[in-house]
């Protein structure tokens, strides 16, 4: 239990903290890596070159002293990272090394300003904190391991299949090595799958949403290949899966993990959205619908610049011929010209509230979607504006989570 004092203390000092945050956590990161190199095996070093993860972490932590007398409040937010941190491997003992360093790193950028009082204050303060996360990851670890198929860690799976979808995104069916059973999951969740490019120092991770429905005898990830734009490079994991992985080939991958789910306990209407390879989530749900739920109406909304990189078209048709709860619409930011000669394509641009309107006959439905974060900030705002209610709107960010309201 926190003293009243060492509540006060970091209720005090949060606005300190968000003043230097980002400053923190990179010192933060530099002390740590430095000290300990082989976690640079588990963290994702694009996100750290970019400061995504940065602010992700500083975010939360000044969710979390913010609330730290009440920290139930923010245990959503912690079953989500949780999540995160089961899929990756975090482990008890890693907490006190994120301890320390975070602890040096205020010392280091506020200097006098870090009086041993506000030191100890927010050792305690993390201390509780890392201690609510270890106990959601212990459940989450034996859940994972306990379950009908389940496994502690990673597990080596064979890529049976590779198959291309489109110009940019290729499918991959991964079968366990060993010939087991695999764990269920639910549409919306992820896999780890862990690469050891050949040179390579470190091990990378990285999280893919399953993209076919569950009940089957492999796992389908299906990944965009991240070409370099501009200053940013090209994604190493993606270019490794595309270029060097193929069939027969080993990845290791863990347990399906994740919070972004397709609520079954419902039968109101879904509707479907997303944008480029945000499709792979949607798909998971779509197959499982017309599985699971025959009599719920779904309305899938694709997004993509055109029809060369129009993913699981033929798929998405299909179910659409062939189950009348299914509705299909697609949205072409840059049609090519046989795109309008084919009429292939349902709306020219960008997804917007009168279209949404247009198409859906009521908003009393539950939203999920994912995409590129333009994209997700547009469909944020525009079933906002039309008074769709917070409780019906899902969503799952590429990578770490931003925010969808003041950025
Ligand atoms: C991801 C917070 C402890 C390793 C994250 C994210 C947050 C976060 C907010 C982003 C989640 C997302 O992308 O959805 C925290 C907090 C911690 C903590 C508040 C302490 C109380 C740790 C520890 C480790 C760790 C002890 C291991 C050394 C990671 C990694 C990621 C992550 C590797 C993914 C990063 C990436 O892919 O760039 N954490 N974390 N975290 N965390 Fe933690």
């Amino acid at each position: 239990m926190l003293s009243q004092k060492t509540i006060e203390i970091i209720k005090s000092t949060v606005p300190v903290l968000e003043k230097h945050g980002t400053a923190i956590t990179s010192r933060f990161y530099q002390l740590m890596f430095s000290n300990h190199p082989e976690l640079l095996n588990i963290f994702n070093h694009a996100n750290q070159k970019q400061g995504r993860q940065q602010t992700a972490l500083a975010n939360a932590v000044y969710a979390a002293a913010a609330n730290i007398d009440q920290l139930e409040t923010i245990l959503p937010v912690v079953a989500q990272i949780a999540h995160k941190h089961r899929s990756l491997g975090i482990k008890p003992e890693h907490y006190p090394i994120v301890g320390k360093h975070l602890l040096l790193a205020i010392e280091d950028v506020l200097g006098d300003a870090a009086t041993p009082e506000i030191l100890d204050a927010w050792k305690q303060a993390y201390g509780v904190l890392a201690d609510v996360f270890i106990k959601v990851e212990a459940e989450m670890y034996q859940q994972a391991a306990e379950q009908t198929g389940g496994w502690k860690d990673f597990r080596n799976f064979v890529v049976a299949k590779k198959v291309k979808e489109s110009e940019v995104i290729t499918s991959f069916y991964l079968k366990p090595a060993d010939g087991g059973p695999i764990a269920e999951y639910a549409p919306g969740q992820y896999i780890s799958v862990k690469i050891n490019g050949a040179g390579d120092e470190f091990t990378h991770i990285r999280q893919y949403s399953l993209s076919d429905a569950p009940g089957k005898d492999y796992y389908r990830i299906s990944v965009k290949r991240e070409d370099a734009i501009g200053d940013k490079p090209a994604g190493k994991v993606s270019a490794y899966l595309h270029q060097q992985v193929q069939e027969g080939d080993i990845l290791p991958i863990s347990v399906p993990a994740g919070d972004f789910v397709l609520n079954m306990e419902k039968t109101v209407p879904v509707v479907l959205i997303s944008g480029g390879v945000g499709l792979t989530p949607m798909v998971s749900m779509l197959n499982t619908l017309v599985e699971k739920q025959p009599n719920r109406p779904v309305t899938f909304i694709h997004a993509a610049i055109n029809s060369k990189f129009h993913a699981m078209k033929e798929h998405v048709s299909r179910l659409e011929t062939k189950y009348l709860q299914v509705q299909s619409y697609v949205c072409y930011e840059k049609p090519t010209a046989e795109d309008v000669r084919n009429e292939s394509f349902d709306k020219e641009g960008y997804i917007d509230l009168p279209w949404l309107k247009s198409i859906l006959t009521s908003k009393e439905a539950d939203f999920y979607f994912c995409g590129p974060t333009p994209f997700m900030k547009a469909v944020y705002r525009a079933l906002q504006e039309w008074g769709v209610p917070e409780n019906s709107i899902h969503f799952e960010f590429f990578g770490p989570k931003g925010d969808l309201v003041d950025a």
